[in-house]
This record gives C-alpha cells, structure tokens and sequence, in this order.
C-alpha cells in the first residue's frame, strides 16, 4: 500500500506538490473513481490508475530487455553524454530501473534493466557464475592457439581471466563466453592474444538472449518466461 501522492511521484509523473494539486482538481482516479485525497491509500499491484482519463501504468516494477546501439553510455545518468536511459520513457529512471552491468559505449547488443536491486546485485555477483556471450570481430584471424589461451585462462595486467570458451564463427569472429565482467574485459583477453576488437555485440546474459525481432536502440518488458529464468540464474525465489 502506498499513499496516492507518493505513488504519483515515484512514478515521476510529477513533484509532490504538482501531483497534490492534480489530485485536489479530480485529475486522477483510481479504479474508475477521482480520487481528490493525496493521502488516499492505494495497492499498486492492483489499482488502476487514470491521470485525466488516460490510463497510467503505475506498476512500480519493470524488467526491460534494451538491444544498445553503439554510442550509448551504460550508466544511470551522465552530466554530458547521452545514456541507455534516454531510450527508455522517463518513468521508468524515476522508479529505478538501472542497467544490470556494463557495456562499452561502443558495444551493442542485450542489456537488462530492472528496478529489482537484489535480482541485480546478485546476476553480476563472481559466486553466480553467469555465462555472457559476445560476437567480435578482430583484426586478424583467430586460430585454434587463440581457442585454446582463453579455454586455459588469459592472464592480463591485474587479473587472471577464468577459462573462457572461444568458437571461430568464421576467419576474423569470434564468439565468446565469460563468466566474468571485468571492465573491458573481452577487449583485453582478444589483446592478450595479439587481437584487436573492431566491433562487440552481447547475444545473450545468462538465460536471457537478445530477441532478434528487436531492432538497435529497442526495447521491450521481459515475458514472464525470460523473467523466471534470470530469477533461476540469481539463485532467487520470483516475488
Ligand atoms: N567486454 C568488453 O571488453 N566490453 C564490453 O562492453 C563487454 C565486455
């Protein structure tokens, strides 16, 4: 239960006092009926909210799958630099739905949003072993001694990658997994190798795969199916 007011708020629709106010005229209502008292209490999982007889989704929870275009920071927000966030409503920032990890400015492809802290923390936990899968391309051709460095495990200047799997997809392709997610971490281990990455797209996290229907710089909300698998990954009980 939460007082309408607070509900509006979070849901950054407005400040405290604009959304006092709309609610004071009868702009909102709540299943069906104006609602003119700012403290009313409201159940967010059920009631159906309506601000000037449009609807308003009021869920306060929201897992988004975003396929990332390059040029895109992947942080909550950025004084100069456009974000992820700007490609999704605004709403969704107000009721704290927030990358799970890091891509590159320059890497595309799948990352996870939600507003569940706890779900988030735990994917990109070292002890959960989540497998993240990346398509490179490099600047010269892989060969089976590049295959067998990552599956030994690459040492780099502060760190020794765990054992990783390589697959040549074709001359100059890699696809990768890893378990880890050390900051530029697959750019490194191909320069470990004497490669340059000229180009990184994420296929999937964990169970969850980029949907190859959504196109760069898209977004959609997880189906129930992709949501109970990365509550399975997390080692989580679904709320
Ligand atoms: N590894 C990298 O080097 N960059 C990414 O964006 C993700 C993994």
């Amino acid at each position: 239960m939460m007082r309408l007011d607070r509900w509006l708020v979070t849901l950054g629709v407005g400040s405290r006092s604009q959304v006092q106010k709309l609610i004071r005229q009868g702009a909102v209502t709540v299943n069906g009926v104006a609602e003119r008292d700012p403290a009313a209490s409201c159940d967010t999982d059920t009631a159906q909210l309506a601000l000037n007889r449009q609807p308003l989704d009021g869920r306060l929870m929201r897992h988004v799958m975003l396929h990332k275009p390059a040029g895109l920071l992947t942080a909550a927000r950025d004084k100069k630099q456009p974000t992820v966030m700007d490609l999704l409503p605004e709403s969704y920032a107000a009721i704290g739905c927030m990358p799970v990890g890091r891509l590159d400015k320059d890497t595309t492809g799948l990352l996870f949003l939600t507003c569940d802290g706890e779900l988030n923390h735990r994917l990109l936990s070292p002890t959960r072993h989540v497998d993240k899968t990346y398509l490179a391309q490099v600047d010269a051709p892989l060969t089976p001694a590049d295959v067998e460095a990552f599956a030994q495990g690459l040492h780099l200047s502060d760190f020794d990658a765990k054992p990783a799997l390589l697959e040549i997809v074709a001359p100059t392709t890699g696809r990768v997994t890893v378990q880890e997610g050390k900051f530029h971490q697959v750019k490194r281990m191909f320069a470990a190798v004497g490669k340059e990455v000229t180009a990184l797209h994420r296929e999937s996290f964990g169970s969850l795969m980029l949907d190859p229907e959504l196109p760069e710089g898209q977004w959609r909300e997880l189906t129930d199916d992709e949501l109970r698998g990365l509550y399975a990954d997390a080692q989580m009980e679904e709320p």
